[in-house]
């Protein structure tokens, strides 16, 4: 959602902040702000919009110190606006916040503090924490920020400094990721690594619950009774040029393009080709374990609930075992039929989604399992399942998911593989599944090297103002998630939808100014799917086909066509969604959008 940054040692804050807002300026964008410690008292700049805004108001008004905090924001209360912009500062301005999360007693907390004399100027809920801090402050920073917090209800990830305790930064968490970097007489805090790790690999993941204190000397993790805990160090493996854009326009093409090698990096080493299985090191089950399981429950938001649709027709179709698909948002709150032999598989990019974190511990707390399909290593629902698998995508800086998406259906046919053998799945399917898996980079990269042919595409339709995409079988999910990204980056409207079902509504719609994408590739459902297509053309319906073999039926069907490898029926969604990530990414650079920071959208959603 939003971001934070901030710095203690002897460099100077503000350039250091201000590289740190940029590198996460991907969470949320609608304003940002910084506070420096300029050696009298806290000094804080504020601009609404791109983190640009916030560097021309601090080249006009510049602040120098070796301490600071930063926010990049994604308004939740309160419209984006200077004044609303963190960091957020107390009565007498000695106290400054930056906060991500929400307090969902705000109003109440403001009320009373009203009572005591504070004055407000903003609209936001933040706003509360330094008052709160304010009013309780006894000479120690970190007791002030403690006693706060008692009286808080929601999520934080917060920093904090003070002038009356001027050498420190307090940061505490619950429910809002927040991490420690640990520099050479230096320390950071920041909500996301890609900030400082430009700085540093090393990083302590703070827990909930945690306060930590960074000074020039050293840090120290306290619970929310100021007793000292132990907190292990992490070392972060991704390199810098992987969350920079490496010479392609935007991130998002840059991590449509690097699909083929986080494909790669998904299936290696976890591949048994002889055996026709998976062997997963982090599924923290036995043989015995995984068969005793009765059901399996995936939940997830977003492009990730797309995958686990694909998920669902995978397992069922090879593990012959009952799956459901929830949506982590609608999960908890209606009492879900699970208990000790549902497996819960949750699957999450960022690993920090609100909805997909509460859905995991209520599937936790009702004595499931659970196992995590992440990408973000050390994220917080990485550190609370039961066990999981990273699916080695590397950083998703864009918005719009891609690369994590079709690396989350491949690991779910790892853990396909293996659950599969060990109840139906034969060893000849299994092997040749593995082949061609193995294949899939290669087919990836030849369907990448006709991005020109999707780009042509691209200006045939980027004026259209609706667009339905249609699929079936393994490819209704992947309907759902071309219509997904088209609508996210290029603000047209478009539906996905089975495509039988149309007939039963959405038909209606149809005419030569709604163009129809169908998912048609050489699959089990291609036949059906054919008389689905001239239902569309028979009501002057304009028709892309992604198929994958130049079809004699298709032939003067379809308006245009794109081709992708041949594969087995359970692959083609990876293979489809490829060409379907670029339409989107075409028509919307086309439409002169912002593709990597879309408007109203953040990459990870921390709030409810
Ligand atoms: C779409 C997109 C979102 C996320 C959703 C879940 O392109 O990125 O729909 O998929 O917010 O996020 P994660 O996977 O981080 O839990």
């Amino acid at each position: 959602m939003c971001g934070i940054v901030g710095y203690i040692g002897k460099r100077g804050a503000t350039e250091l902040l201000i590289e740190g807002l940029h590198r996460l300026e991907y969470r949320g964008y609608d304003s940002a702000g910084v506070a420096v410690m300029n050696g009298n008292g806290v000094e804080t700049r504020k601009a609404a919009g791109k983190i640009v805004n916030l560097e021309e108001a601090l080249s006009a008004n510049p602040v120098h110190g070796d301490l600071g905090i930063a926010h990049t924001r994604w308004a939740t209360h309160g419209v984006p606006n200077e004044c609303n912009a963190h960091p957020h500062i107390d009565c007498k301005g000695n106290v400054a916040v930056v906060h991500n999360g929400i307090i969902e007693n705000a109003n109440v907390l403001r009320a009373e503090l009203q009572k005591h004399g504070h004055t407000f100027v903003s609209e936001t809920d933040t706003e509360v924490i330094a008052h709160l801090i304010e009013e309780a402050f006894d000479g120690k920073l970190e007791d002030a920020v403690i006693e706060a917090l008692w009286q808080i209800e929601g999520t934080y990830g917060i920093a904090v400094v003070s002038s009356l305790d001027p050498d420190k930064i307090v940061a505490a968490r619950k429910g809002s990721p927040l991490l420690i970097g640990l520099g050479e007489g230096e320390y950071y805090v920041a909500s996301d690594v890609s900030a400082i790790l430009a700085q540093t690999r090393e990083v302590v993941y703070l827990d909930d619950g945690d306060v930590a204190v960074l000074t020039r000397n050293g840090y120290t993790v306290l619970d929310q009774r100021a007793q000292q805990l132990e907190r292990q160090v992490s070392k972060i493996d991704w390199d810098l040029d992987q969350i920079e854009r490496g010479g392609f326009d935007h991130f998002m093409l840059k991590e449509i393009f690097e699909q083929p090698a986080t494909i790669e990096n998904c299936m290696r080493g976890r591949l048994l080709p002889e055996e026709g299985t998976s062997k997963l090191g982090g599924l923290n089950m036995t043989d015995d374990e995984l068969l005793s399981i009765d059901n399996i429950v995936i939940t997830a938001c977003g492009t990730s609930w797309h995958s686990a649709l694909i998920g669902e027709h995978m397992i069922e179709d090879l593990c012959r075992i009952p799956v459901e698909v929830e949506y982590a948002s609608e999960f908890r709150y209606r009492n879900p039929i699970i208990n000790e032999r549902t497996l819960c598989i949750v699957i999450s990019q960022s690993g920090e989604t609100a909805d997909t974190l509460a859905a995991m511990r209520e599937a936790k707390q009702r004595g499931a399992r659970t196992y995590g399909i992440v990408n973000v290593v050390g994220s917080t629902i990485a550190r609370e399942t039961d066990g999981g698998i990273y699916v080695h995508a590397g950083p998703e800086i864009g918005v719009a998911s891609t690369k994590a998406f079709t690396s989350q259906v491949m690991a779910l046919l790892l853990f396909t593989l293996k659950l599969g053998r060990l109840r139906s799945l034969g060893v000849i399917r299994g092997r040749e599944i593995i082949e061609k898996m193995q294949e899939l980079p290669k087919q990836i990269q030849e369907v990448l090297d006709r991005a020109p042919e999707i780009e042509k595409l691209a200006d045939e339709f980027k004026d259209e103002v609706n667009f339905l995409y249609l699929g079936r079988g393994y490819n209704f999910p992947t309907a759902l998630e071309g219509a997904l990204k088209l609508k996210e980056i290029s603000y047209i409207h478009a539906e996905g939808y089975p495509a039988a079902e149309m007939k039963h509504g959405p038909i209606a719609l149809i005419d030569e100014r709604m163009p129809v994408v169908f998912i048609a590739p050489h699959d089990s459902v291609f036949d059906k799917l054919m008389s689905n297509v001239q239902e569309v053309k028979a009501r002057g319906g304009r028709v892309l086909a992604i198929t994958s073999r130049a079809e004699p039926d298709l032939k003067g069907k379809a308006d245009y066509e794109f081709q992708i490898p041949e594969t087995i029926d359970l692959l083609t969604p990876i293979l489809a969604s490829v060409p379907l990530q670029l339409l989107a990414y075409y028509i919307a650079v086309k439409r002169g959008n912002n593709v990597d920071q879309p408007r109203n959208l953040a990459k990870s959603v921390t709030v409810e």
